[in-house]
């Protein structure tokens, strides 16, 4: 499989649960821009099957390469990013959770279910689903720990989002000016730490959309569950010409509490 016709799988799979996204794209499509994707961020634990040493296996035969690493404490997770040789293409953004430090309870639920059956990785995330049953009541109880957890318990190994280039945006003078586009345009903001997250100083501000919901099956039960949002960014030049690539943990603890929501059931 061609590295494109993988982010054209990427993306399809990312709108069918943030079909926000797909109308952002579209308006401002209307407006003459071309969005540029900056990142695609996948969620997923610490466990051999499923970790993100898989995710940077799979992203290596496509001349990936892991280029910083994170850790976010409070929420407990482990992050790396990876670049391409080919500078056009989205970096990837890939977050465990530290299964190891959530009790012993939630540990042998993501146990149980991702090691439920033998199953190929790649195929697995091309797949961009899961390979487990779980109930709706195991999702509470997942959701009661680790908003996260319970995020790729209930969906899978799919895009998590992905993420507007600001820079290359010709019709905004900045996030700002974004920002208040989707607010006119009816798109709720996280505003966890203020809309912006980061600032020139840090070379990288964020925003992003609250995250929209869908229907899930759980084992044979439909519910209405958190999805993904669209994320924003503006990257500033480290040095004449080269923009800043990295990450912010800070900006990004922030931008994870776009997924929590709650649902009016
Ligand atoms: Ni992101």
């Amino acid at each position: 499989m061609k590295l494109n016709d993988y982010f054209q799988i990427a993306w399809d799979q990312y709108i069918e649960t943030t079909p926000s996204a797909k109308k952002i794209n579209d308006l401002l499509s209307q407006r003459g821009e071309s969005v540029v994707n900056d990142h695609i961020a996948f969620r997923t634990f610490d466990n051999h099957a499923l970790c993100m040493d898989r995710f940077i296996e799979f992203f290596k035969q496509y001349d990936y390469e892991v280029c910083g690493d994170y850790v976010f404490e409070e929420k407990k997770l482990d992050a790396v990013h990876l670049e391409n040789k080919d500078k056009a293409c989205p970096k990837i953004f890939i977050s465990q959770l530290q299964n190891n430090n959530f009790s012993k309870k939630l540990q042998r639920l993501i146990k149980e279910c991702v090691e439920s059956e033998d199953f190929d990785f790649n195929e697995l995330l091309i797949s961009g689903s899961k390979n487990w049953h779980i109930s709706y009541d195991q999702y509470q109880m997942a959701l009661e720990e680790s908003e996260y957890a319970a995020w790729v318990l209930a969906h899978g190994i799919r895009p998590n989002h992905f993420t507007v280039l600001v820079n290359e945006l010709s019709s905004f003078s900045g996030l700002g000016e974004l920002n208040s586009f989707l607010k006119e345009n009816d798109f709720e903001m996280n505003t966890s730490g203020g809309e912006i997250k980061g600032n020139p100083a840090v070379y990288l501000e964020q925003s992003s959309t609250m995250a929209d919901s869908i229907h899930v099956d759980f084992d044979g039960e439909t519910h209405q569950v958190v999805s993904c949002y669209y994320e924003f960014a503006k990257r500033y030049p480290i040095k004449e010409d080269i923009l800043f690539q990295g990450f912010v943990t800070s900006s990004a603890d922030r931008i994870f509490e776009s997924t929590n929501k709650v649902i009016d059931k």
